[in-house]
């Protein structure tokens, strides 16, 4: 028996649909929704960033989430393997993604960190409205060259160990109790905020486009935002197509789970920019705009502990999985490409991305003197992934699948399994596909970087 053979005979799949409903949303759903996007929203305008960004999960998201599972589940492979068999020469664009996907971990499992470290906090009590005092709290937390270190290596470590035991699947499976729970803690915090005195300047803010604040790099933010959020770009969702049922069907996992994320980003807007000028807070303050602000919404809540302690949990378990989905990629091409075991694996790359993270959190402290282009290393690693790297490895993937594999060849699999008539099918793969997504991002990449 081939060794190929073998590896699809063992492969094991999700049980249901629901089961890649929740792993990908598992990836999907985290520290993107609740910390990044509303900070993006603040620093680039408000509700035009915010229009802009559903303009493009419409147009270029969702396409792009169909073509990753399209292409993963025929190719039964994880990221790398895939374009490998359909086309060794490019076998590259897999690799865009895997050094994404090792930048995006040791900022990510920064910020996991600090989420650690504001639930532990969130049981004593804020106890503080004033922006001076939260915003006090952040700073010198986050500047603190000990204590952000050790919640990273906590979060990280974590995320190797799960990986390290292959219990990844395990952790999945409470995605089905986590992410409605998140969702249901999401929509109660917003009600709260809504409440507040003074939040119809927030709502205005955040749902009133004013267009002459409209730039390319608000465009291309946004476009950086729409790939990170949804795990877009770099193989995580492609990973997990390759485990869905010949059965299931494509298009609808492909709606429900961009639905989904956005939805938890949508309420997380909700809750930060009614807040924002209630308590009269900076809304473009920056990564540390949803740590500034919760502390104050939770500390005038009733059972505001309570309702701290429980979100910032859900929050950390939302990180969680989705820093699962950032290293086992990872951890699959080293295993499968150069014959490492899970263990060596796990230990290698999860260490050094662990390295690479420290000085990413020192570079909010100690080290925030060494900047480069005004950015310091922790904005250098998010920006040149997310408004680089998975923009780029996204529209190479749109355009690999529909003009090398062939549209004919992803229509086939997403409508084989005789379900669901897809009427649409020809209009996503030969003409969003194949020229609306790719077009779109590379027009927004060029103007937003200034090359044009
Ligand atoms: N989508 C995750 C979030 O919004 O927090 C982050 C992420 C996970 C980005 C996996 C990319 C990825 F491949």
């Amino acid at each position: 028996m081939s060794q190929q053979h073998e590896v699809q005979e063992t492969r094991e799949g999700f049980a249901s649909k629901i089961g890649f409903i929740f792993a990908a949303a598992g990836s999907a759903i985290g520290l993107g929704n609740i910390w990044r996007f509303p900070w993006l929203v603040g620093a680039y305008g408000g509700a035009v960033f915010l229009v802009i960004y559903l303009a493009i999960i419409i147009l270029v998201g969702i396409t792009m989430f169909m073509g990753e599972v399209t292409l993963g589940r025929y190719a039964q492979r994880s990221n790398v393997g895939a374009f490998k068999k359909i086309n060794k020469s490019f076998t590259w664009i897999g690799g865009i993604g895997l050094i994404a996907g090792f930048m995006i971990l040791s900022f990510y499992s920064v910020v996991g960190g600090w989420v650690i470290y504001y639930f532990l906090r969130s049981l004593i009590g804020f106890g503080m409205t004033d922006p001076a005092l939260t915003e006090q709290l952040f700073s010198s937390f986050i500047s603190n060259p000990i204590s952000p270190l050790i919640f990273h290596t906590l979060f990280m470590a974590l995320t190797i160990w799960i990986c390290y035991n292959g219990v990844k699947d395990g952790i999945e499976k409470y995605s089905n109790i986590m992410m409605p729970a998140l969702l249901a803690i999401v929509i109660i915090l917003a009600i709260r905020a809504l409440m507040l005195p003074g939040a119809a300047e927030g709502l205005k803010f955040y749902l009133v486009p004013d267009l002459s604040k409209l730039t390319a790099q608000t465009a291309l933010a946004a476009l950086g935002q729409v790939f990170f959020s949804l795990s877009l770009g770099m193989g995580s969702i492609l990973t997990y197509g390759s485990y869905l049922g010949k059965k299931e069907s494509i298009p609808q996992v492909s709606l429900i789970v961009p639905l989904m994320d956005t939805i938890i980003a949508f309420f997380a807007g909700l809750i930060i920019f009614p807040a924002v000028f209630s308590y009269g807070f900076e809304p473009s303050s920056g990564p540390g705009l949803t740590f500034v602000t919760l502390p104050a919404v939770f500390s005038e809540m009733p059972l505001g502990q309570l309702f701290g302690g429980a979100f910032f949990f859900l929050l950390f378990l939302a990180a969680l999985t989705s820093a699962i989905s950032l290293l086992e990629p990872i951890i699959a091409y080293m295993i499968e490409e150069h014959n490492w075991n899970r263990k060596k694996a796990s230990l290698t790359i999860g260490g050094v991305i662990f390295i690479v993270g420290v000085f990413a959190s020192l570079s909010m402290g100690p080290l925030s003197g060494f900047k480069i282009a005004h950015l310091v290393f922790f904005d250098q690693l998010d920006w040149v992934s997310n408004n680089l790297l998975l923009p780029l490895g996204g529209m190479l993937t749109a355009l690999f699948i529909s003009w090398l594999w062939g549209t004919q060849n992803a229509l086939n699999e997403v409508t084989n399994d005789g379900l669901l008539k897809f009427e649409l099918g020809n209009f996503w793969a030969n003409v969003m596909l194949k020229y609306i997504a790719p077009a779109l991002v590379f027009i927004v990449f060029i103007t937003g970087l200034g090359i044009f």
